[in-house]
């Protein structure tokens, strides 16, 4: 088990304040707490959030748990997809997929996850990654994966940390069009692929036909017409 170091990562980010909890519920609540600039890591959360209510799997030691307070911009979530995906590129040598807007993949099953969340002038931008887990609960069984399940070594989570918090910057600060050009490269799910998605009117299927402007998924159905879904639940058709 390799154990996070927090003076190696305090010391890699001297201007942020880089608070950490060994057990925290959610380092999303603690953010919404700080001022700009200020990164919330924790070792376990009791009540990990994910998107659209769903809760976030915390295990104690294992994972990345860490909420950043940013600037609001441009397509943050697909941005901070970005950023996961490449530390865990850079520390753990492999590629993953973005499926549109916030998972981050490997061999089809969740690796990482963002969840960004406005609170007045600022984004509160959280990501989860499954790092060095060795199993998973059974119902995450078939949806999800870690780094060491994948690729049967461990990672350093502190190494792991700090790449993602410099690709973080590095990413946020990028404009709009860079985003959504640099994540329809990264993505199989951004045009292209057959996709169910839960929609408030019931599923549709079709498939997917770019990013628009703004960077909402567009899904074309077997009629030909297009829906902008504005929020996730996009799954593989077939899975
Ligand atoms: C998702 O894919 O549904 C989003 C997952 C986001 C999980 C991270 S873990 C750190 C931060 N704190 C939370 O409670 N959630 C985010």
């Amino acid at each position: 088990m390799t154990t996070l170091d927090i003076d190696r990562i305090r010391a890699e980010f001297r201007n942020r304040s880089i608070h950490y909890y060994p057990t925290i519920d959610s380092t999303m609540r603690a953010a919404a707490r700080c001022k700009l600039g200020d990164v919330v890591i924790a070792g376990e959360q009791t009540a990990g959030q994910g998107r659209h209510g769903h809760t976030w799997y915390s295990e104690p030691a294992t994972g990345i748990y860490c909420s950043m307070v940013l600037a609001p911009a441009p397509a943050l979530t697909l941005a901070l997809g970005l950023a996961a995906a490449s530390a865990i590129s850079e520390i753990a040598g492999v590629s993953c997929d973005l499926r549109w807007p916030n998972d981050v993949l490997l061999d089809g099953r969740k690796v990482a996850g963002v969840l960004v969340q406005l609170s007045g002038a600022v984004a509160i931008a959280g990501i989860g990654i499954n790092a060095n887990h060795r199993t998973l609960p059974p119902e995450l069984d078939a949806v999800a994966t870690s780094l060491r399940i994948h690729t049967a070594r461990e990672v350093s989570t502190t190494d792991l940390l700090i790449a993602l918090l410099h690709s973080a910057d590095r990413f946020a600060a990028e404009g709009r069009e860079t985003i959504l050009r640099l994540f329809t490269a990264a993505s199989s799910y951004a045009a292209g692929r057959r996709v169910r998605v839960n929609q408030p009117e019931g599923l549709i299927e079709g498939t997917t036909a770019g990013l628009d402007p703004s960077g909402f998924l567009i899904v074309r159905k077997d009629d030909g017409t297009d829906t902008l879904i504005v929020a996730g639940g996009v799954r593989a058709a077939g899975s």
